[in-house]
């Protein structure tokens, strides 16, 4: 089939049946602002539409404009993305609205090459920029629009291999004579995300299922093709609770480089893995619960600690605890507080 059928029929799908009500989504055949553009598909890697939109209506009343993004302190940008995860996403987030207004006057750029030499912009990015705010043809691809076109076009390839592959169909749907590209890219994301999930895909609700071989074949679970994952590693470590004479909790700010880097976090042990043995607790000091984590390359375990007499960190920030205090903190750090506040 002639990839501009496909596009016809996602111009029907997308004008009738796309997910509504997205906060950072313009109507169809319109363009969105660029900085909400941007906000959004930052927030939206690896993420969740319920998860994000809380979070982009925060950032948007907070900082308005980019450079009221750029302006801000980066503990402040760190803080309001806490819960949200994959933290270097926030520290880029921020060198690029400074970078965009102190090179670009606060305007991006539109074409697709140029959006990609910004921070924190790889292809997916600068594809749904380029398309979704400026209207420009850029092929868009991400995980979900991957495992459309798997299953589309009965890819046998084993992914990472099959990348390119996926990514020539790409480049054909979104070529360059494409008419609103930003309306394809969403609406092959909503489809991915709400119809052509990865298990139990819905085919009697896709526009495209009379074109998919693997809806044909019935065969839709089998794709796309990939070596199955090793088990992540298992790690484990105490989190010391240190309360001072005022009931607060004794929290650092990470140091700006590395996992969780530049959020606030409760004082651990070592992280190591679970053959290795945790150090000695202190007379009193005793295990109360413990917290299970899985980050993307292995799973941690915080066994918590009671340690009203460890040392505090040397950088210790005292938290007086709320029935918020957990917002402020990488889920990791959060699910503790949960437990002990
Ligand atoms: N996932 C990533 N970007 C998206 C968008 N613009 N709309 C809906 N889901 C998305």
């Amino acid at each position: 089939m002639p990839y501009t059928e496909l596009v016809d029929i996602l111009h029907n799908w997308y004008a009738a049946s796309r997910r509504q009500a997205l906060p950072w989504r313009a109507p169809p055949q319109h363009l969105n602002d660029p900085y909400h553009v941007w906000l959004s598909e930052i927030m939206l890697q690896q993420t969740t539409v319920k998860a994000v939109i809380p979070y982009f209506l925060k950032f948007t009343h907070a900082w308005p404009r980019i450079e009221d993004l750029a302006a801000a302190p980066l503990e402040d940008v760190l803080d309001n993305w806490a819960g949200l995860g994959y933290y270097a996403r926030a520290r880029n987030l921020h060198k690029c609205a400074q970078y965009v207004v102190a090179n670009h006057g606060g305007r991006f750029p539109e074409a697709y090459d140029a959006l990609l030499t910004l921070p924190g912009i790889g292809p997916y990015t600068a594809g749904a920029i380029a398309t979704i705010a400026f209207g420009r043809p850029a092929p868009v691809m991400d995980g979900n629009i991957e495992r459309i076109v798997a299953r589309l076009f009965c890819i046998q390839e084993m992914l990472p291999a099959a990348k390119p592959i996926y990514r020539s169909h790409v480049e054909q749907i979104f070529a360059n004579d494409i008419q609103h590209p930003g309306d394809i890219a969403q609406a092959l994301m909503d489809i991915g995300a709400t119809i052509c999930t990865p298990t139990a895909p819905q085919c009697m609700l896709c526009p495209l299922r009379l074109h998919c071989c693997a809806a044909d074949a019935g065969t839709m679970n089998t794709y796309p093709r990939k070596a199955a994952k090793a088990p992540v590693p298992e790690k484990h470590a105490y989190v010391y609770i240190v309360r001072n004479a005022h009931g607060q909790i004794a929290a650092e700010r990470r140091a700006a480089k590395g996992l969780l880097g530049g959020m606030l976090g409760l004082p651990t042990s070592d992280w190591v893995t679970i053959d290795q043995p945790l150090p000695d607790l202190e007379p009193g000091e005793g295990e109360v619960a413990q917290v299970r984590h899985v980050f993307t390359h292995f799973a941690l375990t915080l066994h918590i600690v009671a340690a009203d007499a460890h040392p505090a960190p040397a950088n210790v920030v005292w938290m007086t605890m709320s029935a918020d205090t957990y917002k402020k903190f990488p889920t990791l750090f959060a699910k503790v507080i949960r437990l002990i506040a």
